[in-house]
């Protein structure tokens, strides 16, 4: 297996490959990428025959801003006759480990809908004959994806369930709630799901926190804090949903939020603000190094060119100041599916936290 399919947002095919090229050399794999605008995956080719199935065990998936599923294969399956797909396709699958699940994706686009009915149809009997095989089983490591890439075409391939998105195509389901005042609501609940485990939420988001949501209006974010029974100091000179201060929860101040100190310390910082990259990651350093929260969740604008190397920036500036303040923190950033031309950061305080110091 030496092919890599790579789900992105539609028009970060250079993003999401010059990602894979980097992380992939700095693992001391090469290749080339192949990519098309606005086609929303990406292709990396390594020159190692079997260079992707290492690949996708050995780069954390977590690691990557840019792609939003992906998996190993040897290829493109092409020409694949309309009356019979799936004697070609069980051949090639014939070489995978086991898999536990079938996920038959699209690539995110108008066109790679339209292929969704065929994907469906389709994994009915692809299923059955995968099970006869013995390569669909109760249980395993692997999960296998399935990508048409037109009625004759088609990817297959196979991803460690520990290092790929919980989400099909990476693309989370989470609905939008009616008293939430805008949705903008949704990214801060995807970015949760996405960097804090499921089973630390009753510690890490718990019931009386104190959080400080910079950018708050009209308070979408700040819902999301409040559902988790937090009390939240909402900075933002424009006007709060009505509801949301109702419940008595929620301080709106109205000030600069790049001038605002909080008076103590707070568990949570999140921050929405569009602005320059630069100016948003120089604050969110100036407040950990002082100590004035343990957890952020915050929102890059992209420039519209040096995408990938603005975000390269950000992090390394945040990296630096973090060590340079002798403070051992994890960071990271994600193109969630509700951004869009921006993408997330999370940074947490591991030690040693000045917290309320
Ligand atoms: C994208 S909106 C935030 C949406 C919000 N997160 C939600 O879920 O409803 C950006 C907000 O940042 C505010 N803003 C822009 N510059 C700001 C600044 N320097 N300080 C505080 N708020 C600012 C704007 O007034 C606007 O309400």
């Amino acid at each position: 297996m030496n092919h890599l399919f790579l789900h992105c947002r539609p028009g970060f095919e250079k993003e999401c490959a010059a990602e894979i090229t980097d992380l992939a050399n700095d693992a001391g794999f090469f290749g080339y990428s192949k990519t098309r605008d606005n086609a929303a995956f990406v292709e990396f080719i390594t020159h190692e025959p079997d260079g992707a199935l290492q690949l996708i065990q050995q780069l954390p998936f977590r690691q990557m801003i840019f792609t939003r599923q992906w998996f190993a294969g040897p290829g493109r399956v092409t020409d694949l006759p309309v009356t019979d797909r799936l004697t070609p396709l069980l051949a090639v699958v014939e070489s995978f480990p086991p898999a536990g699940a079938l996920i038959v994706e699209t690539p995110d686009t108008n066109d790679g809908k339209e292929l969704g009915a065929l994907g469906k149809k389709f994994a009915v009997p692809f299923t059955k004959a995968l099970q006869t095989r013995k390569k669909l089983i109760n249980r395993s490591a692997w999960q296998l994806h399935l990508v048409f890439l037109s009625g004759t075409e088609a990817c297959v391939g196979v991803s460690p369930v520990a290092n790929s998105s919980q989400w099909v195509m990476g693309i989370p389901r989470l609905r939008m709630p009616s008293s939430a005042p805008s949705r903008a609501t949704l990214k801060l609940e995807e970015a949760w799901h996405h960097f804090v485990p499921a089973q630390e939420w009753d510690d890490r988001l718990a019931l009386s926190m104190k959080a400080v949501d910079l950018g708050a209006a009209p308070g979408g974010w700040t819902w999301q804090l409040v559902k988790r029974g937090m009390f939240v100091d909402a900075i933002d000179n424009g006007p709060m949903d009505k509801a949301l201060m109702d419940s008595g929860q929620v301080n709106h101040i109205l000030a600069d939020g790049f001038v605002y100190e909080p008076k103590k310390p707070v568990d949570w910082l999140v921050c929405d603000i569009v602005d320059k990259p630069a100016r948003v990651a120089g604050m969110i350093s100036r407040w950990v190094t002082k100590g004035w929260c343990r957890e952020v969740v915050f929102n890059l604008k992209l420039p519209m060119k040096q995408r990938y190397a603005e975000v390269k920036k950000c992090e390394e500036r945040l990296m630096a100041e973090m060590e340079s303040a002798g403070i051992r923190a994890t960071i990271n950033f994600k193109q969630l599916y509700h951004d869009r031309e921006e993408v997330t950061g999370h940074l947490r305080v591991l030690s040693p936290s000045r917290f309320g110091q």
